[in-house]
């Protein structure tokens, strides 16, 4: 015996059951009552089944990323107040967020005072990039030296250093806060040659580019780090006051026309491809 034919609204469930879609799935019934009742065109009804789908694939590869990408907290381009740190171009954070720069691989790199919201940015690009389905990868100087070290005792020196070669995005936070020693500096700039116009690696640091000698304890090689590094690079330079500090009156400093010293990159004589970010 024959069933009952199916509904169209059953048929469309079934395909995307199929289709192995259960985000546009599970938005239908609403997206349909709201066309019946007139107030949803066909072209949205379309927009918002696709974009629930969208929605779900990247909340997944957002919680895979979490798992395997070390990044610290989940900090997004949406969280982050612009209002607070006027020194911020929003249209130039909000390009790097499309990922151009992740397409050509060329760096960021965001330079700052404690707690104006380097992290965070570092953090929300990783996150895009991961939405977007790249591989991530999460670290400051110091972890991401640790490891190399520890592959290098344990004689694993070369697949470690494969394996953080091979994310699209590779954050590096924290340069210039703990002292390194000189073999840490050079596996570090080992990994960085690698990466060199192979994939983007987005760095934070409260020193300017002329401190980098003293904190890698080698002003020939940190030249050289830095020449590959601002090759193709965005520096965007955050000054202002730390968000950690807003509820705290008397520590909020006036941001500095011209930025804390030494910070801006045409004081380093080094030429970048964009300065303007
Ligand atoms: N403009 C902002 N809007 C919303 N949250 C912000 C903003 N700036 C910073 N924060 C939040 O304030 C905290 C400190 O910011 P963040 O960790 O990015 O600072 P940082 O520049 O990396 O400082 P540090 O040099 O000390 O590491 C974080 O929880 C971050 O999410
Ligand atoms: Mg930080």
């Amino acid at each position: 015996m024959r069933g009952a034919p199916l509904s169209r609204r059953d048929r469309i469930r079934a395909q995307l059951a199929d289709l192995k879609m259960p985000g546009a799935l599970e938005s239908l019934d609403e997206i349909l009552s709201g066309i019946d009742a007139g107030a949803v065109t066909a072209a949205e009804a379309i927009e918002r089944v696709l974009g629930a789908q969208i929605a779900l694939r990247n909340a997944r590869r957002l919680e895979a990323a979490m798992r395997s990408s070390r990044l610290p907290a989940v900090k997004t381009l949406a969280d982050f107040d612009f209002a607070f740190q006027p020194s911020l171009k929003r249209e130039q954070i909000e390009s790097l967020h499309e990922l151009g720069f992740v397409e050509r691989k060329e760096n960021v790199v965001f330079l700052g005072p404690p707690g104006v919201g380097k992290s965070h940015l570092a953090i929300s690009l990783a996150i895009a990039a991961a939405e977007s389905g790249r591989r991530v990868y999460y670290g400051s100087l110091g972890e991401l030296i640790r490891s190399l070290e520890d592959a290098q005792a344990a004689g694993k020196l070369v697949p470690r250093l494969k394996t953080l070669t091979y994310p699209s995005l590779l954050v590096v936070d924290e340069i210039g806060y703990l002292p390194i020693s000189r073999t840490g500096a050079m596996l570090f700039f080992q990994l960085m040659s690698r990466r060199y116009e192979r994939a983007s690696t987005v760095l934070t640091s409260n020193k300017s580019f002329e401190e980098w000698g003293e904190i890698f304890g080698d002003e020939v090689m940190a030249a050289a780090l830095i020449d590959r590094l601002l090759h193709h690079c965005h520096i965007v330079n955050v000054r202002g006051n730390s968000y950690r500090m807003r509820h705290h009156a008397g520590f909020a400093r006036s941001a500095e026309p011209e930025g804390p010293r030494g910070l801006r990159p045409d004081s380093l004589g080094v030429r970048t491809e964009d300065q303007s970010l």
